[in-house]
């Protein structure tokens, strides 16, 4: 049988191969499914996941990241890097695995959360650095030419409600970065900063990755700057049943 995990290319391996993997999420009489027919993601792609507010798109992202199940699945395989094979997540979370679900998540991927997520009492350099001390990494140069390379190298011992909305955008994607995770999602990291500035963080954002090679899923609701960065857009639609109790979006990719 032909290895799955090459099919689509075969230099380079699928990072995420997932079949039929739906979630539903229901309140108060209103139910949303997200339904995931078919989606491969290569390795070192730059996948862009683009729609209005509530389409599903942090849904699809944290069950990418193993923080949200999927009520179903028929396969959902992640093989983070080439030296090991693909693990079986639909296994994992059969059995209720969640240390190992964690322990992935930690090891393999940097998120860069809607809301930004720095804690307000460590310092930028120390939030910067979280990723790291969690998986006990020694204390390098990484934080701090990461913090250069974003351009908030100056704001590394303050706190970061003293820092701008953007720059602490910043610090978001330097924390998700700093661990050097060969995935990294990233939802809406330009939300709430003016289209000149978010073009500017998403560039500096591809442009850090690119080099890394890390392989990047990013939600956003703006289409017209992520493409001129050459990312690949997730095909996606929603449709909503006519009594307005039931919203599906399929993705395919
Ligand atoms: N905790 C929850 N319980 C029940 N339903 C939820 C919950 N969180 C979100 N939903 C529903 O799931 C759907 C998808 O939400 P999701 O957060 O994935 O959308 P989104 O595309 O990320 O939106 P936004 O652009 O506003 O961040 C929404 O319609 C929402 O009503
Ligand atoms: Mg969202």
């Amino acid at each position: 049988m032909e290895n799955v995990f090459r099919s689509r290319n075969r230099t380079k391996p699928i990072v995420y191969h997932l079949r039929d993997v739906t979630r539903d999420r229901a309140s108060e009489g209103v139910t949303f499914r997200l339904r995931v027919p078919s989606l491969q993601i290569t390795q070192g792609e730059k996948i862009a996941l683009i729609g209005e507010s509530g389409c599903g798109k942090s849904t699809l992202l944290d069950m990418l990241a193993f923080i949200a199940q999927p009520t179903d699945i028929a396969a959902f395989r992640f093989r983070p890097d080439e030296e090991n094979d693909a693990i079986d997540v639909a296994h994992l979370w059969k059995k209720r695995q969640m240390n190992q679900l964690g322990e992935l998540r930690k090891h393999h991927i940097g998120y860069v959360m809607q809301t930004g997520g720095l804690l307000p009492y460590l310092t930028v350099r120390e939030n910067m650095a979280l990723s790291r001390s969690v998986l006990e990494l020694p204390p390098d140069d990484t934080v701090d030419s990461l913090a250069r390379e974003l351009g908030i190298a100056r704001h590394l011992d303050k706190l970061p409600e003293t820092l701008s909305v953007g720059e602490r955008q910043r610090v978001a994607i330097g924390r998700a970065l700093a661990h050097e995770p060969p995935i990294v999602i990233a939802d809406e990291p330009t939300a709430s900063v003016d289209p000149f500035a978010a073009e500017k963080i998403m560039s500096l954002f591809i442009g850090l990755a690119e080099e890394r090679n890390i392989t990047v899923v990013v939600a956003s609701h703006a289409w017209r700057h992520i493409k001129r960065l050459g990312l690949r857009r997730l095909a996606h639609h929603t449709h909503r049943s006519q009594d307005g109790r039931t919203t599906e979006t399929v993705v395919n990719g």
